[in-house]
């Protein structure tokens, strides 16, 4: 059986983008692989966190993923900072990746911006920390949003100079696996922008805690043309806001754009954008109800994410003292 890793930040609530993007097909993946699915907060400080914020975002974020289904007995859900391999294995990285490799990272270009001197030096090395989260478990599958295929080819092209560097074959080649027609949600403002749980505006988005009403109200103001749905995918091209709102659709009633222009082609904004509310609606509030539940039980989250480090440490702890092996590392 293939073995399946992926992370979120806690660095806020996750939005639909991360949900549709991400953790749908996480828990989709569970029926067919060994899956090992991580809190990111090494990740999530490289840009800064309030410790308060940061550990209650981190608690929430367990809570969600189990309120959307991911299941901690059959696989392995912990935080990143409770499993040392992490950390241990990226700093062999930061030695192999080259500074050319990391200088061509968009996502690095986007989150600095235009004050890159003052950008922590974590947010630079935060693609080589993601090679290492996935190789000291040997995954070989890994599910995320489109925004993580450029992170991704780096974190094959680390694995191949280590091997090539230190003459083995130890890590593995990884396959990215970037699913439906939700692998970009936009921002409800702008189309041509990430939807993202930081983003300053709020209305840019959906979060999956947010209440039918504010549900309601965000897609209602969602930013759209003057012009009806269209009836062919062809239309959508030039339209970003529309083709944005058709693919959420199309991933949330599990069928491509083609078929829900099928249905709604013609069909004005305000009809279509009510009956998106409704599948919102209807999905995302038994999320945000279970997640709330769980909440109440800090002990239980506790316990869950305890045992999670356990398991995820038995397996990173031998491939990354093996690594270092091969580094050349007395060990001991
Ligand atoms: P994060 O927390 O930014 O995003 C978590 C996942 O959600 C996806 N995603 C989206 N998908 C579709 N539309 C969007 N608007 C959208 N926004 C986010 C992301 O692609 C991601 O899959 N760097 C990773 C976390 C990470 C990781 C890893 C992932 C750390 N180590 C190892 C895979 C393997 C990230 O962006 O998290």
């Amino acid at each position: 059986m293939q073995r399946v890793f992926s992370g979120i930040q806690p660095s806020g609530i996750p939005t639909l983008g991360n949900y549709l993007g991400a953790i749908r097909n996480w828990v989709k993946l569970q029926d067919s692989h060994e899956c090992i699915f991580c809190v990111v907060d090494l990740h999530a400080i490289t840009v800064w966190q309030e410790p308060a914020a940061l550990r209650q975002q981190s608690l929430e974020m367990t809570a969600i993923l189990l309120a959307c289904g991911i299941d901690p007995n059959k696989h392995i859900l912990f935080l990143q900072s409770a499993v040392r391999a992490h950390a241990q294995l990226a700093w062999i990285f930061n030695c192999v990746a080259r500074l050319g490799w990391l200088n061509r990272m968009t996502q690095f270009k986007d989150k600095a911006g235009k004050d890159r001197e003052a950008a922590s030096s974590g947010l630079f090395v935060y693609p080589n920390l993601m090679a290492a989260d996935i190789h000291a478990y040997h995954a070989t599958r890994v599910p995320v949003g489109d925004d993580q295929r450029q992170h991704l080819e780096l974190a094959n092209d680390i694995a191949q100079k280590f091997n090539h560097d230190y003459g083995v074959d130890f890590f593995p080649n990884i396959e990215p696996l970037i699913m439906g027609p939700a692998a970009r949600v936009m921002s409800l403002r702008d189309g041509t922008k990430k939807m993202s749980k930081s983003d300053p505006s709020d209305q840019s988005r959906i979060n999956l805690n947010d209440d039918a009403e504010t549900i309601a109200l965000k897609i209602r103001r969602a930013k759209t043309d003057p012009l009806p749905v269209p009836s062919d995918v062809s239309e959508l091209a030039e339209r970003p806001e529309a083709r944005n709102l058709v693919g959420i659709y199309a991933a949330l009633t599990e069928t491509d754009p083609a078929s829900v222009l099928q249905a709604h082609g013609g069909t004005g904004f305000g009809s279509f954008k009510a009956a998106l509310t409704e599948l919102l609606v209807d999905q995302l509030s038994p999320i945000a109800a279970e997640t709330r539940r769980l909440l109440e039980d800090e002990a239980s989250l506790l316990q869950i994410l305890r045992s999670g480090s356990e398991r995820a440490a038995a397996i990173a702890d031998p491939i990354v003292a093996e690594a270092e092996r091969l580094v050349g590392f007395v060990g001991g």
